[in-house]
C-alpha cells in the first residue's frame, strides 16, 4: 500500500485533501491521471449496466433532500454506529471494527451495544492507539452529515447530505414510471456523492466521510427475486473480471440472517483482497484483509412501502397486460466509485525485473479504464512536426499525450508507471515507410504500423 499510495502521488492520481494548509484528515484529491482513471471507471460501469442494457434507466438526483427521505427510508433511527472513546488516551473507535478485526464479521454480526461494550471487555481488546482496554460505553452515532438549507440556522432548515443515492432513485420511481416507457422488471441507475461521517475512516480511499457510489435499484415482480439477485451477483461479479480484475482476488460473502441492514432479507457482498495489512476472516493474520467492493441487496419493497406510508403518495406499478396492481420489490446492487478505483490501481500495480536493464514499474490496467491511451514520441525532437500531426489526429477519439523530452527509454518508464498501454515512436524512417512503431505496454513487444491505418488499430485494441 505504501508503494501504491507514493506512485498515486508521485504520478498525479490522488493526492491528500488541502495539503497546503496541512490537509483535512482522510480526505483525497483525485490529480489529472487519477481524474481520467476515475471517469473512466464510471463511464464503463454506465456503458455495461444502462447503455447496453434495454431495462435499465438513468438518474441525477439532489444530494440535499426533504428530511422526510431519511425518517421514511429509516436512516435517521437506525443509520449509527457504536461509538466508544478510549478513557486514557480519548482515542475514538468503533466497537464493532475493534470486535471485527479480532474475532471476524461474524462475531459482531446483530449485537447490541451493551454486548459489544462486554466483549470489549471479557476479551480485553485494546485501543489500536494506546494499547490499554479502558473504554466508555458505547454509545450510538448517527452518521448522517447534518447542515442547514437558508439563511436563518433554525431547527426547520435541517438538511442531510444524502448517505446512499439509493433515496433519490426511490423517490423518483413514480415521476420514472409516468414518464418513461419502463416496464417492470426495470432499473434505474445513479452515480453521485454520497456523504458518511464515519468514526474510522482510513486505508486510503477505502472509507472515507465523501465518496461517490454507482447504484442501482432494480424493480421487480415479488416472487422472482431468487433469480434476478443470481443475475445482478454474476453481472456484477462479471463487470470487474472484465476490467481485468483477478478472479482470485475476489469473492462473494452472504450477509448473516443477523448482520442483515434493516430493509434486506438477502445480501452479498463482492470482496477484494486489499493489501492493508490488518487480521484477515476469523481472525488469522494475514497481509490481506478482504474489503467490501460492492453490495447486492434484495429489499423486498421496504423502500416503496416506507415512502408511501410517509408521503402519502401512490407508489404502486400496474402491469398493463394483467392490470395487476402491487409494489414491485427490489434489487440494489450498489458499487463504490472511489473503492472500485483503489481496487483497480492495486490490481493494476507490478514491478518487474527486466534484467539488464533494471527494474520497472507499470501499471497493468485494461486499455478501457487507463488514463492515457496512447503515448506520442518523436525519436528526435527535429520530427516533432510529423509527431504532433498525429498526436493532433489522434487526440480526437482517444486520450493520448506527447513526449519529447528525455531518452525513450526514460519516456515509456513514465508511461509504464501510468498505465498506458501503446506508446508511438515517430523514427527516422517514418517519412520514408509512412509507418510507425507501436509499443506494447505489457509484452513490450513491437508493431510497425503504417500512419493511415493508426486510428482504426486502436479502435480494435481498446
Ligand atoms: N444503498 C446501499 C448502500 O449504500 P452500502 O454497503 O452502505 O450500501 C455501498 O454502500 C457501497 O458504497 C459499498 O460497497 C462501498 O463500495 C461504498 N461505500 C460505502 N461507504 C463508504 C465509505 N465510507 N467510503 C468509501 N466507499 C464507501
Amino acid at each position: 500500500m505504501e508503494k501504491l499510495v507514493a506512485l498515486c502521488k508521485r504520478r498525479g492520481f490522488i493526492y491528500p485533501g488541502s495539503e497546503i494548509y496541512g490537509g483535512l484528515a482522510n480526505t483525497w484529491d483525485y490529480g489529472p491521471y487519477g481524474v481520467l482513471l476515475k471517469k473512466n471507471i464510471k463511464e464503463q460501469w454506465w456503458k455495461t449496466f444502462v447503455q447496453e442494457r434495454d431495462d435499465m434507466v438513468g438518474l441525477d438526483a439532489a444530494i440535499l433532500m426533504n428530511p422526510k427521505t431519511w425518517e421514511a427510508s429509516g436512516h435517521v433511527t437506525n443509520f449509527s454506529d457504536p461509538l466508544m472513546d478510549c478513557k486514557n488516551c480519548k482515542e475514538r473507535v468503533r466497537g464493532d471494527k475493534l470486535i471485527e478485526e479480532k474475532f471476524g464479521i461474524e462475531a459482531v454480526a446483530g449485537k447490541s451495544l451493551k454486548e459489544i461494550g462486554n466483549l470489549i471487555e471479557k476479551h480485553k481488546i485494546p485501543c489500536p492507539k494506546c494499547g490499554k482496554c479502558n473504554f466508555t460505553e458505547a454509545r450510538s452515532f448517527n452518521l448522517m452529515f447534518e447542515t442547514h438549507q437558508g439563511v436563518i440556522k433554525e431547527d426547520s432548515a435541517l438538511v442531510y447530505l444524502r448517505p446512499e443515492t439509493a433515496q433519490g432513485i426511490f423517490v423518483n420511481f413514480k415521476n420514472i414510471i409516468d414518464t418513461t416507457r419502463v416496464k417492470v422488471p426495470f432499473g434505474i441507475a445513479q452515480i453521485g456523492k454520497a456523504f458518511r461521517n464515519e468514526i474510522t475512516p482510513g486505508n486510503f480511499t477505502f472509507r472515507t466521510r465523501e465518496f461517490e457510489q454507482m447504484e442501482i435499484e432494480f424493480f421487480i415482480k415479488p416472487g422472482t427475486e431468487k433469480e434476478w439477485f443470481e443475475h445482478w451477483c454474476e453481472q456484477a461479479f462479471k463487470w470487474f473480471t472484465d476490467l481485468g480484475i483477478s478472479k482470485d482476488k475476489l469473492r462473494f460473502r452472504a450477509h448473516e440472517k443477523d448482520e442483515l441492514s434493516h430493509y434486506s432479507t438477502m445480501t452479498k457482498d463482492i470482496e477484494f483482497k486489499f493489501p492493508f495489512g490488518k487480521a484477515g476472516k476469523k481472525g488469522e493474520k494475514t497481509d490481506d484483509m478482504w474489503g467490501e467492493l460492492t453490495g447486492i441487496a434484495y429489499r423486498g419493497n421496504f423502500d416503496l412501502s416506507q415512502h408511501i406510508k410517509f408521503s402519502g403518495q401512490k407508489l404502486e406499478y400496474r402491469d398493463s397486460q394483467t392490470n395487476e396492481v402491487y409494489i414491485p420489490h427490489v434489487i440494489e446492487p450498489s458499487f463504490g466509485a472511489d473503492r472500485a478505483v483503489l481496487a483497480f490501481l492495486i490490481n493494476a500495480y507490478v514491478e518487474e525485473n527486466l534484467g539488464e536493464e533494471g527494474e520497472r514499474t507499470v501499471m497493468k490496467f485494461h486499455p478501457k479504464i487507463a488514463p492515457i491511451k496512447i503515448a506520442i514520441f518523436p525519436l528526435s525532437k527535429q520530427l516533432g512536426e510529423k509527431a504532433k500531426e498525429i498526436y493532433d489526429t489522434l487526440k480526437k477519439d482517444f486520450m493520448c499525450e506527447y513526449d519529447d523530452s528525455g531518452s525513450i527509454g526514460k519516456r515509456y518508464r513514465r508511461q509504464d508507471e501510468i498505465g498506458t498501454p501503446f506508446c508511438v515512436t515517430v523514427d527516422f524512417e517514418t517519412e520514408g515507410d509512412q509507418s510507425v512503431t507501436i509499443r506494447n505496454r505489457d509484452s513490450m513487444e513491437q508493431d510497425r504500423i503504417p500512419v493511415a491505418e493508426l486510428r482504426e488499430w486502436f479502435w480494435k485494441k481498446i
